[in-house]
């Protein structure tokens, strides 16, 4: 890849009425990486995400993609060029099966061009077939292919936020920013989730990660980007970060909080 970042924001704000979600947030995803980001509960994690795939205007500041200004894109033509996220709360149809839910987020299906109907219906079924493909094929690498016709309703919480990751990957994003895919997943879940990922960065794919799951950050994230009150409070390794008495009194609040920069947390 060329460019030096794959996606960045530069200096976001995003007020809801009074409150103040981001405060000049500066972010960038190297390619080929898992960028870590975690900060506490209302620190503006999802906001920013919400910004970055474009279903949310900042007030000001900038989205990037490589060297392209995508603030004003909407979120399906930035889809289109390549960035997808999952929800923090899974958002299957529980009525359609684990695979319908997959082939509705199959990017521009030729059914909804208008082609000559000779050739639409022949391009329309190709298609229907390759999405099967893909899906099964996701849902292989997810271990989630014998629930493929299973109603997504009866799907455990964690194999929910499974089918939320293949989702997004539908598409073949080379972007994906993942919101608390870890949340409520079981621990043997959540290792071959991260093996996934893993995986998926091997291949040339790019991630934001927001968890709460310290573990998880710790093994899969290359950068960890802390979060706190809307700020970029710091960057490093996951060894640095968590190293700061700052990010450790942000995360603790109160009396910590009010300790000096460098006091033992
Ligand atoms: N649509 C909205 N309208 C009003 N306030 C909002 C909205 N979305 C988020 N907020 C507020 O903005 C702040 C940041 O929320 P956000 O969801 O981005 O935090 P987060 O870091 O994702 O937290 P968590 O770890 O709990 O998911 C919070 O104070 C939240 O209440
Ligand atoms: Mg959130």
């Amino acid at each position: 890849m060329s460019q030096s970042f794959a996606l960045s924001a530069d200096s976001l704000r995003v007020a809801f009425g009074g409150l103040v979600a981001l405060d000049g947030v500066s972010l960038r995803l190297a390619p080929g990486r898992i960028t870590g980001i975690i900060g506490p509960n209302g620190a503006g994690k999802s906001t920013l995400f919400s910004v970055l795939a474009g279903t949310l205007r900042p007030d000001s500041g900038r989205v990037l993609l490589g060297a392209d200004d995508i603030t004003r894109l909407p979120v399906h033509r930035r889809a289109r060029r390549g960035v997808a996220r999952t929800f923090q709360l899974a958002r299957e149809l529980d009525s359609l099966t684990v695979l319908e839910n997959l082939l509705l987020a199959t990017p521009d299906h030729p059914g909804e061009r208008l082609w000559p109907l000779a050739f639409a219906r022949g391009r329309v079924r190709r298609a229907e077939r390759e999405a099967t493909e893909r899906a099964m094929a996701l849902l292989d690498r997810a271990r989630l292919q014998r629930l493929a016709n299973s109603p997504a309703g009866a799907l455990s919480g964690g194999q929910k936020k499974l089918l939320e990751l293949c989702r997004a990957l539908m598409a073949d994003p080379d972007i994906v920013l993942l919101d608390e895919p870890a949340a409520g997943v079981n621990p043997v879940l959540v290792e071959s989730l991260g093996q996934f990922i893993l995986d998926l960065r091997d291949e040339g794919k790019t991630f934001a990660l927001v968890e709460h799951n310290m573990d998880l950050i710790a093994a899969l994230s290359d950068h960890v980007c802390v979060l706190a009150q809307g700020a970029i409070l710091t960057e490093g390794s996951f060894a640095e970060v968590t190293e700061d008495p700052r990010v450790r009194a942000a995360y603790l609040g109160g009396e910590l909080a009010r300790e000096p920069v460098g006091a033992a947390a």
